[in-house]
């Protein structure tokens, strides 16, 4: 069995795009996440720095509102009450000329002019971000007292730089289970695939029994099987109807060649001086001959119908002038029986002439085989609306009704004792059948022992 490389499997490609999908997905969700938290957390830092800012400024228009000024205590006061908090919220203050920092520590440059007041920004120092908001309150004085407020968001950056690790870490690990399931079932879903390949391969015109397992799946891999096993089916049945028929056919063709040879050999071991002889096997292989000839007509045309669906070459016929013709043509040809025709409307119908004669002249020459002398063979016709009916009965010998469904099977007869005097192949009946079918039409026999037979045609008008 031919293997396919890793890339090229259908399970692969399968569990890739269901795995980037699932992968995309989350990065998409992540992106939304990381977006909206960081969003988030800068609202909250500028919300809190805010809050601070006036809190600071109620205290300083608190003092300014009993003093005309800020005495440098007080903005120290101011400062370290402002800056006690568990947040990195650093202060500055510009009064009149002189800087206040809370930060003397950790040194801070002025990165925003305290000076530009109502501004606010964030602003990345080295790997840490800071969000700057300055403000200005005068004095009675008339002094400006600049302050500016400086938040260092390293620990909301700290937490947003933990969710980004874990998010990309859930995003690797859902690769990897994503490709692992996918594939899974990928090959779960395609092994029945699988099944009905190395099934195929096993099949030949050897082995055509052969059956793909059935899926108890109810899905489009249960329906594949399913239609194939049917199929394979088909093919067996016509694998089988093919072999037997060139197998009868071929036995078929043995008797009268088997008889040609014997009559040869007698011509050759008795010589052709003997008239009496002579004559017989000449009479003899000529009727073989011509029972040979009729036989491989008869292959001929079931060869054709079944290869190639025969081509019908339908015209308007005036059906009951077609069986008065057959009438008079019987009667003349077959003393032995008395012939009628009877219940012949006026109509015409559309069918392929040259075939429909044929198929009732087949019907007829089994009633002139197996209707004893003088006894009555009646041709009769009957139009309905869409259809009309040709019928041949006769006063024969009958068909036993356990045979009438086989009776279109190739090759079959009746009861090879009866049938030997009067000869035949068996393929008269199926023949008629094949003809009947390309009409559209059906064949019905109805019969009974040592009463008679009948033998109907329905065919479509149009
Ligand atoms: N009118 C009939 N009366 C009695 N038996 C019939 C009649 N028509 C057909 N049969 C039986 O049906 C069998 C099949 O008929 P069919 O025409 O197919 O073959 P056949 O007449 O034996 O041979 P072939 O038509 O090939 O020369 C016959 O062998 C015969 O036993
Ligand atoms: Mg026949």
């Amino acid at each position: 069995m031919k293997k396919f490389s890793f890339f090229n499997k259908i399970s692969t490609k399968i569990a890739m795009s269901f795995s980037l999908t699932f992968v995309l997905t989350l990065l998409v969700l992540n992106l939304i996440i990381y977006i909206s938290v960081t969003t988030h957390t800068n609202t909250l830092e500028q919300s809190l720095v805010i809050a601070r800012k006036e809190v600071i400024l109620g205290e300083v228009n608190n003092i300014l509102s009993s003093s005309p000024r800020l005495g440098e205590e007080e903005i120290s006061n101011i400062i370290d009450k402002a800056t006690s908090h568990r947040d990195q919220i650093y202060v500055n203050f510009k009064f009149p000329n002189k800087t206040y920092q809370s930060f003397k520590k950790i040194s801070l440059p002025y990165t925003i002019d305290i000076d530009q007041v109502g501004e606010y920004h964030f602003i990345k120092l080295k790997k840490n971000r800071f969000f700057y908001l300055n403000t200005m309150v005068k004095a009675p004085s008339g002094e400006k007292i600049y302050i500016q407020l400086i938040s260092d968001l390293k620990s909301s950056d700290s937490l947003i730089d933990a969710l980004t690790s874990t998010m990309l870490l859930i995003d690797l690990a859902g690769f990897i289970f994503a490709i692992v399931t996918g594939v899974f079932f990928a090959k779960k879903t395609l092994k029945p695939i699988n099944s009905i390949a190395d099934t195929a391969e096993l099949i030949n015109r050897h082995n055509l029994n052969k059956r793909i397992e059935a899926s108890n799946h109810d899905d489009e891999i249960g329906r594949l099987i399913k239609v194939i096993n049917d199929m394979m089916e088909r093919l067996e049945r016509s694998f089988e109807n093919q072999t037997k028929f060139i197998s009868d056919a071929s036995h078929e063709l043995r008797t009268p060649l088997s008889i040609i040879n014997g009559y040869v050999d007698l011509l050759n071991q008795w010589g052709v001086g003997n008239k009496e002889l002579t004559e017989e096997a000449l009479s003899s292989i000529k009727e073989e001959i011509f029972n040979m000839t009729d036989l491989m007509e008869k292959l001929l045309f079931i060869a054709r119908e079944e290869n190639t669906r025969y081509n019908l070459n339908s015209t308007d016929v005036d059906v009951p002038s077609l069986l008065k013709r057959v009438y008079k043509e019987f009667k003349m040809i077959d003393k032995k029986h008395a012939y009628s025709i009877h219940n012949i409307p006026e109509f015409h119908g559309f069918i392929d002439e040259k075939l429909i004669l044929q198929a009732v002249r087949a019907i007829i020459e089994n009633s002139i085989k197996y209707t004893p002398k003088n006894k009555q063979i009646t041709i009769s016709c009957e139009k309905g609306k869409s259809h009309f009916k040709i019928i041949v009965s006769d006063e024969g010998i009958g068909i036993p009704k356990k045979h009438i469904p086989k009776l279109f099977n190739r090759f079959y007869r009746v009861d090879e004792a009866r049938t030997k005097d009067t000869g035949g192949n068996g393929l008269g009946l199926s023949i008629v059948k094949s003809i009947v079918d390309i009409h559209n039409g059906n064949i019905f026999i109805d019969s009974e022992v040592n009463k008679g037979t009948t033998v109907t045609l329905k065919l479509p008008i149009q």
